[in-house]
């Protein structure tokens, strides 16, 4: 049986399948809502013969992707994707979203702007009025990364969008390293206001690799409920 919360992912997961058909290269997302979707994606290759290649996101989907039975391919190989399926920290009224609290951020958005279209699946504990409650993800270079940190909350000082701190994410004692090899910036910020200027501004500081807003890029968000209801937004 079942959690509410793993409920509503699950059947966030299972409405967002219905949209991938055969032949599709599908991009797989990272995070244990888009792991549903890829368990779910696996039971259909096994059960009903859909064929599908996926890219995977992460390293971790990469392995879940492979044990259950689906066909991986590199972004580089697949080149444009149909269709990507992932999950979400936070989401808005305008389907903007924040991303990487698992740390996948980068891959994710390479993925999803390759992709035709970009599904989100989400508990409706991520729906927000206003991006920023969760903290903003951002991956830096590790060469210098105290320097980026200076000039990042320097930046964010400057437009009035610094609440508490800027964090280095850690893993137990050690910087956490991204599957390219970088760090995550944690940014706890304020009211976020312009986040299309905030996220374009992010990206010119040297040593920023990629933020984790997603603008303009998510096309629907299935939003799951603990009792099992399903809704769509787009
Ligand atoms: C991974 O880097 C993130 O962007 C995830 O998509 C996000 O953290 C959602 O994860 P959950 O589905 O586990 O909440």
């Amino acid at each position: 049986e079942l959690s509410p919360i793993d409920k509503a992912k699950f059947v966030a997961a299972k409405r967002a399948v219905d949209y991938v058909e055969d032949g599709m290269r599908v991009g797989l997302g990272t995070g244990s809502t888009a792991a549903w979707m890829v368990r779910c994606l696996g039971e259909m290759v096994r059960d009903d013969g859909l064929k599908i290649r996926g890219v995977p996101t992460s390293t971790r989907t990469a392995a879940l992707a492979r044990e259950v039975g689906i066909e991986v391919i590199s972004l580089d190989e697949a080149r444009w994707l149909d269709l990507t399926i992932d999950g979400a920290d936070e989401f808005d009224g305008d389907l903007n979203l924040i991303k990487g609290g698992g740390g996948a951020l980068l891959q994710e958005k390479i993925v999803a702007t390759a992709s035709d279209q970009m599904i989100v699946i989400a508990d409706v504990g991520k729906e927000v009025e206003s991006l920023g409650a969760f903290p903003l993800p951002i991956e830096v270079i590790p060469f210098g990364w105290q320097t980026t940190k200076a000039l990042v909350e320097e930046m964010l000082i400057s437009m009035d969008v610094l609440g508490r701190s800027v964090t280095l994410r850690m893993n137990g004692d050690t910087p956490f390293v991204t599957d390219e090899g970088n760090h995550i910036l944690d940014l706890h910020l304020n009211r976020i206001g312009n986040a299309r200027q905030l996220s374009m501004v992010l990206n010119q500081v040297p040593g920023v690799v990629e933020n984790g807003l997603f603008i303009d890029i998510c096309d629907v968000v299935i939003v799951g409920y603990g009792d099992g209801r399903v809704e769509t937004r787009d």
